[in-house]
């Protein structure tokens, strides 16, 4: 299976392969058609670069200049889930479809096993956005990725295990390029625990204007076809609901059961919960359609720790 799937990157097609994070969708990093035809299977906007995944430091320094803090961040944090934001080296030989246009290359050291042994196996650098659909929900498991892509001859899909990914939010994303490291994108690593392991590392916070660094980071995203109401405190008609630890959305406006609903964490835990939402989204999004649902009722999720990501990912799916 990873000789299959190495040979298919080398060839100039695509694979959709396990991480930590969500499924990704990968192609050669180095090859410019390889990496359009991620663009064309996921309907991805040409502005949106993707990011490189490598096995080791030594591959990411031969395509990003690391500056001091960059190279500490990544010694503390890979593999692992943070994509780091770097100047692009000069001949890093990187296609640019896959940049789309920046000066700056985001690269990643994924955690799980089968991932790197598949990175090494294609003997490339792989660029790989989650394997969904542009603006749908990023994909934790296998069938999520088979939902989308089972019949794309071009789309190879490593599947060796049942893996169901253990973080199930999409890498942080910390800018280094700039004087002082930005965070992109909320994820399970905070600017808390960089700023815990590395004592003397100041993150700048993120501003609206961060944004402009990271053109494809439009606000919706990661959103199921049907509606959602955040912080809800009881339900209306029509809805079914996701609860969080004691949040108790179980009963109608009519005091009748309502008919779908499930719990991101019962024990209030928000790693676990992490690790659920996108599932348990695609789950009430798919009940939402075959039944008569208007909108997808989310309790209150505490914005501390990887709650911060879970609110930031729960605000772009509700836009
Ligand atoms: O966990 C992850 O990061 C997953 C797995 C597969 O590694 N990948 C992922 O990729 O979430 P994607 O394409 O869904 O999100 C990548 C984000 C985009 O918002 C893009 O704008 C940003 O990374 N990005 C890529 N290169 C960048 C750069 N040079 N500067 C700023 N943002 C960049
Ligand atoms: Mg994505």
């Amino acid at each position: 299976m990873i000789k299959k799937a190495g040979k298919f990157i080398r060839d100039g097609k695509l694979v959709a392969f396990p991480t930590e994070t969500v499924y990704g969708l990968g192609a050669d990093a180095t090859n410019n058609d390889a990496c359009l035809k991620i663009f064309a299977a996921k309907k991805r906007p040409a502005n949106n670069p993707l990011i490189i995944h490598v096995t080791t430091l030594e591959q990411a320094q031969n395509i990003g200049e690391f500056s001091k803090t960059a190279k500490r961040i990544a010694q503390a944090f890979w593999p692992g889930p943070i994509s780091i934001v770097l100047p692009l080296k000069v001949n890093s030989g990187i296609a640019p479809a896959a940049l789309a246009g920046l000066n700056t290359v985001a690269l990643r050291v994924p955690a799980y096993q089968i991932a790197l042994d598949f990175i090494n196996e294609a003997g490339r650098p792989i660029a790989a956005p989650s394997a969904n659909p542009s603006n749908y929900i990023s994909p934790t498991n296998i069938n999520h990725v088979r939902s989308h892509f089972i019949d794309n001859p071009e789309i190879f899909i490593l599947s060796l295990d049942d893996y169901q990914s253990s973080y199930g939010l999409e890498s942080t994303i910390i800018d280094t390029s700039t004087p002082y490291p930005i965070i992109l994108r909320e994820g399970s690593i905070t600017a808390e625990i960089i700023s815990q392991e590395l004592k003397d590392i100041k993150i700048a916070p993120s501003t609206s204007s961060t944004a402009i660094k990271s053109p494809g980071m439009f606000f919706r995203h990661y959103a199921p076809i049907t509606p959602i109401r955040l912080n809800a405190c009881y339900l209306e008609k029509e809805e079914i609901a996701l609860n969080f630890g004691n949040s108790n959305l179980c009963l109608r406006a009519q005091n009748t059961a309502v008919s779908f609903s499930l719990n991101l964490s019962p024990t209030g835990d928000l790693a676990q919960a992490a690790t659920n939402l996108y599932s348990y989204l695609r789950m009430l999004d798919d009940y939402a359609i075959t039944h008569h649902v208007c909108s997808i009722a989310v309790a209150t999720i505490p914005r501390i720790g990887v709650g911060v990501a879970i609110n930031d990912r729960l605000n772009r799916a509700a836009a």
